[in-house]
């Protein structure tokens, strides 16, 4: 099955710097690139990496060919990014001595997305097919709508954490992704655990301590994470997300969709970068078969 992918679409200004600035700080960056980045767009080189025919629904600006671009090149169907007269969304990463980061996100064209473009974006989507979302777009209630009425899998994942966005989107959904932060944001929100919530499906990533996977009526399924050495972590959890939902897609089983995403993320944190650090599917299954 296709999977189709409403997402934000940034030009990450990634910063390398000795710790994360505190409040009232200047502080020099040792290293700066450049690249192609967006939960969205790396969610969608992930799932066409993984080997799932991606159809991308967004927007950039006059200033953002070159992401798009990029992204065509990776063999996703790009019919459907507009092209707005808001500039393209960027991201400014500062990106510390062990991985860790802080990204502020200007959204810029990625909120100029009207309820027509989605329509469109969904016209040759059939049923069995996946829309995947996150929350650095607009109009996600309105895919996930459209969506569900042409009998598509709904995957949602809940970055930048908004808890009225996931609130809005828990009806709508089959599939809810999840970090440990956010999992505990939406908990305190709702005022239950993530365990009670009424979404079939729930993956909870945990980082180092690897994912869980939640479903109703079923026992959790659990994925240790790979021990390696992690120079960026940016852009792992859409990693994981693009393989997982590709590999839903693609037919396969839980644990073997589960395993084959946290080798993805794996790999994708030895390297600096977003998406242009994702690993491809068969990278991935020499890891898995090391
Ligand atoms: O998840 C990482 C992404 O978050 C970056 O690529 C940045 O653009 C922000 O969207």
């Amino acid at each position: 099955m296709a999977v189709y992918n409403l997402g934000s679409i940034n030009a990450d200004r990634v910063y390398r710097v000795p710790h994360l600035p505190a409040p009232g700080e200047t502080l020099a960056a040792v290293e700066y690139f450049s690249g192609l980045g967006g939960k969205g767009a790396n969610q969608s080189v992930a799932a066409a990496r993984a080997g799932a025919r991606v159809v991308h629904i967004g927007a950039v600006g006059g200033d953002g060919g070159w992401m798009v671009d990029l992204l065509a090149g990776e063999g996703i169907d790009t019919a459907h990014i507009w092209c707005s007269a808001e500039p393209s969304g960027h991201a400014i990463i500062n990106v510390d001595d062990a991985g860790e980061n802080a990204i502020v996100i200007f959204p810029g064209a990625n909120r100029a997305l009207v309820a027509e473009h989605v329509v469109a974006g969904l016209i040759d989507a059939v049923p069995g097919d996946w829309l995947m979302l996150q929350n650095e777009t607009n109009c996600q209630a309105e895919a996930a709508l459209v969506a569900r009425k042409m009998g598509m899998n709904v995957a949602y994942s809940a970055a930048p954490f908004d808890a009225m966005a996931v609130q809005t989107m828990l009806p709508l959904i089959k599939l809810l992704i999840l970090n440990e932060v956010e999992a505990t944001q939406l908990a305190g929100a709702l005022g239950t655990g993530v365990q009670n919530l009424p979404v079939p499906r729930t993956i909870i990533t945990k980082g180092a301590a690897g994912a869980v996977w939640l479903e109703q009526g079923k026992a959790p399924v659990e994925v240790p994470a790979f021990s390696v050495r992690v120079m960026d972590t940016t852009g792992a959890g859409d990693t994981f997300a693009g393989y997982v939902v590709a590999g839903l897609a693609g037919g396969l089983q839980v644990t073997e969709v589960l395993r084959r995403a946290a080798a993805a993320a794996a790999l994708m944190v030895q390297k600096k970068g977003t998406a242009e650090a994702i690993p491809l599917l068969d990278e991935v299954m020499a890891f898995l078969n090391q």
